[in-house]
């Protein structure tokens, strides 16, 4: 279609709907002498007005508080949902594409959650549905597995993929704190949200490894499908004993290709070898590191939220959205929404991964009590690289920790279970996976 300028409607108009009215208008110009297309900012809504922001001037007319407004206007060719949630990002989103829009969303809940439908209905109208934005914000994670990478066959995609655990896990190794008093830090300072459960719980980087499999096998595996563990048992303990035995604690989102052809996917604190290049990824900063078979080792890195690096994502997709709109040939979909058969590669549970664990047991220091734990361990094919007991002070207890060669989760939970049951030991030992192949 010949359309010498493209109508964008923006549905939100909070942090990152800031940030793309800002580039769309202030950076016309540029984006307009780069790529050769014209877009004009027609609408942007939200719930309450008036409202103005800094470092961007709005007329009235183009702001509204009726979704409907973008959604059923005919003029309006990009809809670019920022308002965030589920339940009314899916309803306006589906709309806009029976209504023959194309879209635009950062919304990585959304997705995770109604990936399939979406995008089935967006191939069925002919439009697309690009969504750079929804994993590590401004790194360009989803077109280099969609595009740069299509000729390799991916072995493994590892992040660090959000920014608020992140902050958190570096401060408390960097400044000697406790996870708590990080947390409320992180919150004044705006990088966690008054309710930080879906980021430190793990669920949001759990719903960016989903989007970051489809594109990397072509699989479409739920959160609740696979192993998602948070920051929130991390205490500095675990953090100085990480540091003393050189590795550094990182919460990492993780997909790997079995050797039996099926996708390993987990999140949990992990323990990275503190001269890692992923391990000196700070503060609230994002990085993925793919492997391809045929690139190899590759890492991206940058900020993975915030309101222009994650703007920078959503107007690049505008922009692709609206040289689809003129080409009339249509971003690629992955396969993974649009065809459920269209791979037998299955979820490898959790209890079949096979890597090399940190542990610390509180244990009564008493003679014999690293021989029983030990024995265990060994019956249950598990054999430990290296240990560190540290003197008591002014208690019965120590702390016991072990470095495992590589192991069999299975083997690990049955070992567990049975050092439980040793008297001398005094609670649930601390673990936490480690991961060294993907971390380069
Ligand atoms: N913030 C980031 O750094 C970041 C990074 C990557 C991805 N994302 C994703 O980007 C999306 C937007 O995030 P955000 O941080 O910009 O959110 P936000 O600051 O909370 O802004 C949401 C905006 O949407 C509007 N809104 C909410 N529900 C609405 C509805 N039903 N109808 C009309 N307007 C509605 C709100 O209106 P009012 O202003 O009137 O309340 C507000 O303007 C989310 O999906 C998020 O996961 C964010």
């Amino acid at each position: 279609m010949d359309k010498s300028c493209i109508n964008v409607g923006i549905l939100g108009w909070g942090t990152v709907g800031t940030g793309v009215s800002k580039i769309l208008v202030n950076q016309n110009n540029l984006i307009s002498k780069n790529n050769n297309i014209q877009l004009n900012l027609k609408k942007v809504v939200k719930r309450t007005l008036p409202a103005t922001r800094e470092g961007i001037d709005l007329p009235t007319d183009c702001l509204s508080t009726d979704p409907n407004e973008v959604v059923d206007d005919p003029e309006i060719d990009i809809v670019v949902e920022l308002i965030g949630g589920v339940t009314d990002a899916y309803s306006l989103i589906k709309r806009s594409i029976q209504n023959g829009k194309h879209i635009v969303t950062a919304n990585k809940a959304l997705l995770a959650e109604h990936g399939s439908d979406l995008f089935q209905l967006a191939q069925k109208n002919s439009v697309s549905l690009n969504f750079e934005a929804s994993t590590a914000g401004g790194i360009p994670i989803i077109k280099t597995l969609q595009e740069s990478f299509t000729a390799n066959q991916i072995q493994s995609v590892c992040g660090i993929v959000n920014g608020t655990c992140n902050y958190i896990l570096t401060e408390m190794s960097e400044a000697d704190v406790e996870y708590t008093d990080v947390l409320s830090d992180a919150q004044e300072k705006g990088y966690a949200e008054a309710d930080p459960t879906m980021d430190v719980e793990g669920i949001d980087a759990a719903q960016k490894l989903t989007l970051l499999i489809a594109l990397a096998y072509g699989v479409n595996v739920p959160v609740d499908q696979f192993h998602v563990e948070g920051i929130t048992e991390i205490s500095q303990t675990e953090i100085q004993y990480a540091k003393e035995l050189g590795y550094v604690i990182k919460l990492l989102a993780i997909a790997k290709l079995t050797d039996d052809n099926r996708v390993e996917a987990r999140v949990h604190p992990t323990l990275l070898p503190e001269r890692s290049l992923l391990a000196n990824v700070g503060g609230p900063f994002n990085a993925v590191c793919v492997i391809g078979s045929a690139v190899g080792p590759t890492l991206f890195y940058g900020q993975g939220a915030g309101e222009m690096p994650t703007a920078s994502a959503v107007v690049a997709d505008i922009i692709d959205a609206a040289k689809s709109i003129q080409s009339g040939v249509s971003s690629p979909i992955s396969q993974a929404w649009l065809d459920k058969s269209h791979t037998e590669m299955s979820v490898c549970a959790i209890e079949d991964i096979v890597t090399r664990y940190y542990l610390r047991f509180v244990v009564i220091d008493r003679p014999g009590v690293l021989a029983s734990i030990g024995s265990i361990l060994g019956n249950c094919n598990i054999s430990i690289a290296s240990v560190i007991q540290k003197e008591p002070h002014c208690t019965e207890t120590v702390s016991l920790m072990m470095l495992t060669h590589k192991a069999r989760e299975k083997d690990m939970q049955a070992a567990l279970k049975q050092i439980y049951t040793l008297e001398v030991v005094k609670g649930d030992a601390k673990l936490i996976r480690i991961e060294e192949e993907v971390a380069f």
